[in-house]
């Protein structure tokens, strides 16, 4: 089997490549992608060294099966195409196919076999707030029907990515130093702090974080909640 990762040197992509590491999959093939940011780079994978190759639009996936692709949302519209054009099945981790009516939204725990009716070779998997909560929804969902869910999350730097986990950091040894702590990923200083606020508002006046969990939900446990 030949996989691809697409971010590979992302939050996301690196948590791939150490879960594909864990686990036994025959893989014959692993090919990473990034932007000019990160091509060129090198990964360890099962003792030996990938380079990062730049994600262009040509036949570099001719031949994969698979192909992991966590690298914003923009990135996905963009790549579809050239990644599922000769057969890749391409697992899509944005935000950007997951309410497309053509696109199954799957929590293999939750409905496994929607991932059978993929006609544009993708699969969408849901923000990750979505993932845990249908988890547990879907077993008190089979005793009785849920009608309604209220809902609070406590969402870690990491979930902003890589570059939103080196600021944290960076915040708290300028805290520790006396100085002044950098502030550009997020709105406010995060360290020692919790800002109540995650992506844009909506007219409903509810944010696309929200939303995101309200439309997905129903989408993966086929139900109106
Ligand atoms: N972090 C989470 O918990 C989480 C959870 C669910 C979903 N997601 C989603 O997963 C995606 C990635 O998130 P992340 O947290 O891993 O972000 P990240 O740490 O900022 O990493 C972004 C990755 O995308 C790559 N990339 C960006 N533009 C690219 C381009 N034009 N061509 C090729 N590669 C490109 C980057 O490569 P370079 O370094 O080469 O630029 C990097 O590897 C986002 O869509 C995010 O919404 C994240």
């Amino acid at each position: 089997m030949r996989i691809a990762i697409v971010g590979a040197s992302g939050a996301v992509g690196q948590e791939f490549l150490r879960i594909l590491e864990q686990r036994a999959l025959p893989i014959d093939e692993l090919l990473l992608f990034g932007s000019e940011r990160s091509a060129g780079r090198t990964y360890r994978f099962r003792g030996r060294e990938l380079t990062v190759k730049l994600l262009q639009h040509n036949d570099d996936f001719r031949g994969v099966d698979f192909a992991l692709v966590s690298a914003g949302a923009g990135t996905s519209r963009e790549f579809a195409g050239t990644i599922t054009r000769h057969g890749t099945v391409m697992i899509d981790n944005s935000s950007a196919f997951r309410m497309d009516e053509e696109v199954p939204l799957v929590v293999p725990e939750v409905n496994a076999a929607d991932a059978k009716n993929a006609p544009r070779r993708i699969i969408a998997n849901p923000n990750c707030t979505t993932i845990q909560m249908v988890v547990a929804l879907q077993a008190i969902e089979r005793l009785s029907h849920i009608r309604r869910a209220h809902v609070a999350t406590y969402q870690s730097a990491s979930g902003a990515g890589a570059a939103a986990m080196d600021e944290l950091t960076a915040q708290h040894a300028a805290l520790a130093g006396g100085a002044e702590p950098p502030v550009s990923k997020f709105a406010f200083q995060l360290a020692y702090n919790v800002i109540p606020h995650i992506d844009i508002f909506q007219d409903n006046d509810y944010t696309k974080e929200e939303m995101k969990m309200y439309h997905e939900t129903r989408k993966i446990m086929h139900s109106d909640i």
